[in-house]
């Protein structure tokens, strides 16, 4: 049955479903990384697709950008269409000095000032991590792919353009590696569904040295970054 804002037919999702949050990234994904990908929806304009790699199949979706559009998406995908591993693929502003462009962050847990999982929990601090066994399996897969991968906190923040004074000093004073605007929403959604969840990285500015990646140093990272993402959800399901 379609959702409101998914329109695939039953059974036309994997269990495995890579997130980006623009559908063009999606498309882009569905075209260049797997076998026989087809169209599945376009609600929107926010494009979703099914193929196959490595013999696995897999879905992408867009999500759009920050926790109430993704979390539509994440929600309906787990709750509709049976989606039990989420990846996110995405970018990130790096916030440590240890972070350098276009590198990998494995996010093992989200730090967030949105309000979605502390509606979920009560009003306490609920722990936002990824999932154990397919971070790990993401560590294997960027060692093996020869890419430098850090293991840390990002912040996931309601605002790109950020009101709060000294955002960034709070971050840097907690060892926030990087800052994005998804990663607790997906984490929080995947604790209370059930399911199994991860976000990879890639550093496409620096608040701190304020360099920025050209478009071209972006596509090069994010295709690093995918067949991370996808060589990690192979080697989880073996
Ligand atoms: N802030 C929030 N999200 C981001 C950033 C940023 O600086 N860079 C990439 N995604």
């Amino acid at each position: 049955m379609p959702t409101p804002h998914i329109s695939a037919g039953d059974g036309a999702f994997a269990e495995a479903v890579l997130l980006p949050g623009d559908p063009l990234r999606a498309r882009y994904i569905a075209e260049s990384f797997l076998d026989d990908a087809v169209e599945v929806t376009a609600v929107r304009n926010m494009l979703g697709f099914t193929g196959t790699y490595g013999g696995m199949s897999v879905s992408v979706m867009g999500t759009g950008m920050g926790v109430p559009s993704a979390s539509i998406y994440i929600t309906e995908l787990i709750r509709t269409y049976g989606a039990r591993r989420l990846v996110r693929v995405g970018s990130c502003g790096g916030i440590s000095s240890d972070v350098g462009m276009r590198e990998i962050i494995l996010a093992i847990g989200a730090g967030t000032d949105s309000g979605v999982n502390r509606a979920r929990y009560s009003g306490w601090d609920f722990a936002a991590t990824a999932d154990f066994r397919l971070l790990l399996a993401a560590v294997d897969a960027a060692a093996a792919g020869g890419h430098v991968a850090h293991v840390g906190n990002v912040h996931t923040s309601d605002s790109f353009y950020n009101p709060v004074a000294d955002a960034l000093g709070t971050w840097q004073r907690m060892n926030v590696l990087a800052v994005e605007m998804e990663t607790a929403g997906l984490y929080g959604i995947a604790a209370e569904e059930g399911v199994r969840a991860l976000s990879v990285l890639t550093v496409s500015d620096h608040l701190v040295t304020a360099e920025e990646t050209t478009s071209e140093e972006r596509e090069r990272s994010f295709d690093d970054m995918v067949v991370v993402a996808l060589d990690a959800l192979v080697a989880d399901a073996a």
